[in-house]
C-alpha cells in the first residue's frame, strides 16, 4: 500500500463527523470493498486503532479496528456493525481520536460489548469483546452516529479539550503544516 492510497482524516470541527452514516447496502460492496484496505492503511500510518469511514468523509456504516497485539497485524473490517448486548459493569480508559489529535480524556463505557457485523464478503459475524477492543468498537460505531468521545465527558472538560484542539489546529495553519 503506497502513501497514495493514503485518505485525509477530517478534523473536528468538520460537519461530517457529527453526521449519521448510512447503512452498506449491496450496491456499496465495490465501493466498500476498494475504501477498506485504504481505511487500514491510513489508520496504520497515522497510527491509530481506529477508524470509521466517516472519518475520511464517507457517510457509510464502515469501521476498521486494529490493535496490533504484539506488533501483529490483526484487522478487523466491520461493515454495518452493531451492539448487540452490552454489560452492565462499566470500564473507565483513556481514549483519544485521530479527529481530535493529541487530545485523550477517560471515558467510561460498558466494559464488555456483544457486536454484530457483516465482512467484506457480506458473512455475518458476532463477536464478544472486552476490554481495550470493546472500547475501541464502542467508539467506532459512535463515530456512525456522529458521537465522538469528547461527549462521554462533562461539558466543562470537552470546552476545555476542544479549546485546546483548535488552539493546536490554528497553531498548525500558521506553521504550514
Ligand atoms: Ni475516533
Amino acid at each position: 500500500m503506497s502513501d497514495t492510497d493514503l485518505l485525509p482524516i477530517l478534523l473536528v470541527p468538520d460537519a461530517r463527523l457529527r453526521a449519521k452514516a448510512r447503512p452498506v447496502g449491496p450496491g456499496d460492496a465495490e465501493a466498500v470493498r476498494a475504501l477498506a484496505p485504504r481505511m487500514l492503511a491510513t489508520m496504520y500510518k497515522a497510527p491509530g486503532i481506529g477508524l470509521a469511514a466517516p472519518q475520511i468523509g464517507e457517510l457509510l456504516r464502515l469501521v476498521v479496528i486494529d490493535l496490533q497485539p504484539e506488533d501483529q497485524p490483526q484487522p478487523y473490517v466491520m461493515v454495518n456493525p452493531e451492539i448487540v448486548a452490552a454489560s452492565t459493569g462499566l470500564a473507565a480508559r483513556e481514549e483519544g481520536c485521530l479527529s481530535l489529535p493529541n487530545q485523550y480524556a477517560e471515558v467510561t463505557r460498558p466494559a464488555e460489548v456483544k457486536v454484530r457485523w457483516q465482512d467484506l464478503d457480506g458473512s455475518r459475524r458476532e463477536m464478544q469483546a472486552d476490554g481495550l477492543l470493546a472500547t475501541c468498537i464502542q467508539h467506532e460505531i459512535d463515530h456512525l452516529n456522529g458521537v465522538l468521545f469528547v461527549d462521554h465527558i462533562s461539558a466543562l472538560k470537552r470546552n476545555m479539550l476542544l479549546r485546546k484542539l483548535a488552539k493546536e489546529l490554528k497553531g498548525r495553519q500558521r506553521d504550514g503544516e
